[in-house]
């Protein structure tokens, strides 16, 4: 069991950046460990500002190849694994050492559909970037993009990358299984419709041992002289069998945290086979339409008709995020993407607050009456708890 699942929004932005959003990227805690979704310009500054540390970060999952999603990537990787600026070809660097055959340090992984290895391998050869540690970029190939026999750079590898980078093929319902699984974790990925190639990532737990209530077991342990630690036995879930024949079951497992972290999207609907029953759904909601609370919108506007802009271009509203996280049946929805109209400031300022409230009613309409919405602020903090 994972004993702290936080989630860091370090960019909320679309497609600008503003005063008070930068561009997106979010940082999910596990204990230790540091893994990102997408990795926005100026996502680096936002992780020193954050209470994330960089040398924790040790996967990096990428949505798309949007720039707002992908242009702080290759100068997070030059910080992360200590990059140094390089020098021509054919110019000895003594700085360079084989970092990719080196065993001491943990490759930094990185997932992203097709393109994404050819972006960071170009990144850091035409910047004479040298990694001091080493990467592998695993591609999450759709049914249109070359065969996985085919790479998608035609460089020759970085010094720094690892041959060990897969291109991950699409099972038969379209998703993708477990392309990472741990005893603790597994993350699972599938396409989701926007105006390029997208992916929404699954974090799911593994069951988690059930509640634990003492009481039960106490005194037959007592009776039969048993030691107490017996209870961590049973905590695990497993059976035991006391002196006297008495035979004690732990409690059930119970499920464990499912995260569903979408990229840019007007319609997810191929990651529904993987999202049901989600603890804490990031959706995004770039555009909506608010009359009485935002002084620019149009006349001519409509629920409708923003709808359809929002459509047109890849993305949704506050009130199809709302419906996907209804159809899904989740707990908690977490808005982000959000245009630059609308900004991130704390409660002081007013106007601010309206909108984010605004926005989130719109959501709470198709979620359900009761259920939890959050519009993420830059720098924000949300826990996922375990259930009861
Ligand atoms: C966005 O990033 C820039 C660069 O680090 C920083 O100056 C700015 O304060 C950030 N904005 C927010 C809202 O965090
Ligand atoms: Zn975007
Ligand atoms: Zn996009």
């Amino acid at each position: 069991m994972v004993a702290t699942i936080a989630i860091t929004f370090l960019g909320t932005a679309s497609a600008q950046p503003s005063s008070t959003r930068n561009h997106s990227s979010l940082a999910l805690r596990l204990d230790g460990h540091v893994w990102l979704f997408d990795c926005g310009e100026a996502t680096q500054h936002q992780v020193q500002k954050s209470n994330v540390k960089m040398g924790k970060i040790q996967k990096i999952f990428i949505t798309h190849t949007h720039g707002d999603h992908i242009f702080g990537l290759l100068p997070l990787l030059a910080s992360r694994l200590n990059g140094a600026g390089g020098m021509v070809e054919g110019v000895e660097d003594p700085r360079i050492q084989n970092t990719a055959s080196s065993s001491i340090i943990e490759p930094i992984e990185i997932f992203g559909p097709y393109g994404t290895r050819a972006y960071v391998r170009s990144g850091l050869k035409y910047t004479y970037t040298n990694l001091g540690g080493p990467y592998v970029v695993h591609e999450l190939r759709m049914t249109n993009d070359p065969p996985p026999s085919e790479d998608s750079s035609t460089l020759s590898l970085d010094h720094a990358e690892l041959l060990t980078g897969r291109n991950i093929v699409q099972q038969a319902d379209g998703t993708w299984r477990d392309i990472f699984a741990s005893d603790m974790l597994t993350v699972s990925a599938a396409p989701i419709h926007h105006s390029v190639p997208c992916v929404g990532y699954v974090v799911h737990e593994r069951p988690i041992p059930g509640k634990m209530n003492p009481s039960m077991y106490v005194p037959h342990l007592k009776r039969t002289g048993t030691p107490m630690s017996v209870l961590r036995q049973l905590q695990r879930g497993e059976t035991v069998q006391l002196s006297d024949g008495t035979v004690l079951q732990g409690p059930e497992r119970r499920p464990g945290r499912k995260i569903v972290i979408l990229g840019d999207t007007y319609d997810p609907s191929p990651i529904v086979p993987l999202a049901d029953d989600t603890d804490l759904l990031v959706h995004e909601a770039t555009n909506a339409h608010l009359p009485s609370v935002d002084p620019d919108t149009k006349a001519s506007d409509t629920y409708k008709s923003v709808e359809e802009c929002a459509k047109s271009r890849g993305h949704s509203t506050p009130q199809m995020a709302g419906a996907f996280a209804k159809r899904i049946a989740a707990r908690r929805l977490v808005l982000n993407h959000f245009s630059a109209r609308y900004a991130g400031d704390d409660d002081s300022n007013e106007k601010a607050k309206k909108v984010m409230n605004a926005l989130r009613c719109l959501a709470e309409e198709m979620f359900g009456e009761g259920k939890e919405v959050i519009c993420a602020r830059d720098l924000m903090t949300l826990n996922v708890e375990p259930r009861e």
